[in-house]
């Protein structure tokens, strides 16, 4: 069943945190706008969402990330360099960066949690369904695929169920994210989808033997604001995203399942470099000269 009226339209981008697994660098760049290869990681997380047809976008940023908001304004006096210069395509490359969506800047003002991060957009969301894209995680959907982003945004508008993408990760790193627990079922493209009975953040060994993480994609009803409010500090102290999630799975039932794009960890110093090499390689202008340069590093390994 289609329900017409739950188009997913709106999305909220939390860029927050204080980003302490890219310091020193991130003393005064925000970690968002880290760039892989020469794109800021947010960019990646913006197209995600224009592709899954997001026209509205609220980033949640905190203290200090000016740099965030200027990057979506108009920046006169390079753009009139750029047009004096005649420089039509880097010129272009700013002007597609700003009409990729509406950007709606607003600030959480206290770091209370993520939880609490999603809640500061309510005023913005109103009673629609949104999406929640995390910054830390870029997903590369091939050119003929639906994104994260677009796969849950299907999922809600044909079922009217909030879902989130989880992945499998081994035992070995259920502690770094939230853990999703429920019954599975297989879907016909061979992917699986949860119906999620409970959501634990980040458990310690022995807390969950489910190995269903959350990778930071979601899509709610703005149901889930009301949830948000009333949910208690959890761990580490902070209003928990997943604990609001577990109240949405009981009201009106969650549904989380996997995805088809690629993804990497670009918010830890592995991933991240792995996202420049891969996505260079990727790249037709650098690609051929990077492939040529590994392979000569790859005698000498
Ligand atoms: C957050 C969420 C967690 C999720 C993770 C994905 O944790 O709280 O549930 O699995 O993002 O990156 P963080 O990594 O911000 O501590």
């Amino acid at each position: 069943m289609v329900f017409p009226m739950s188009k997913v339209r709106k999305a909220v981008i939390p860029a927050a945190g204080l980003g302490t697994r890219f310091l020193p660098a991130t003393k005064t760049v925000p970690k968002e706008m880290l760039p892989i290869i020469d794109r800021p990681i947010l960019m990646y997380i913006v197209e995600e969402a224009v592709r899954a047809g997001i026209e509205d976008i609220v980033l949640v940023a905190g203290r200090g990330k000016h740099a965030i908001e200027d990057f979506f304004d108009v920046s006169y006096e390079l753009e009139d360099k750029l047009a004096r210069d005649g420089k039509d395509a880097w010129l272009e490359s700013l002007r597609k960066i700003r009409d990729a969506a509406n950007i709606i800047s607003i600030r959480q003002m206290r770091p209370l949690g993520l939880g609490h991060a999603i809640g500061c957009a309510k005023p913005i969301i109103g009673s629609e369904p949104f999406a929640v894209l995390l910054g830390d995680e870029i997903m590369i959907a091939d050119k003929d695929k639906p994104t994260v982003t677009g796969q849950l945004a299907r999922s809600f508008e044909q079922s009217g169920m909030s879902t989130v993408a989880v992945m499998e990760v081994p035992a070995s790193e259920t502690h770094k994210y939230g853990i999703v627990e429920g019954e599975t079922t297989a879907m016909p493209d061979g992917g699986t989808r949860i119906r999620v009975g409970n959501v634990i953040e980040k458990p310690t060994a022995g807390q969950s033997s489910s190995r269903w993480a959350l990778p930071g994609r979601y899509v709610f009803d703005a149901s889930i604001f009301g949830h948000i409010a009333s949910t208690k500090p959890g761990k580490n102290g902070e209003i928990q995203l997943t604990d609001a999630m577990v109240a949405v799975a009981k009201e009106k039932g969650l549904l989380a399942q996997t995805f088809t794009s690629r993804r990497f960890d670009a918010g830890d110093k592995l991933g991240y470099l792995q996202a420049n090499i891969e996505l260079a390689l990727e790249h037709p202008e650098l690609g051929t000269a990077l492939r040529q340069y590994l392979q000569t590093l790859g005698k000498t390994l």
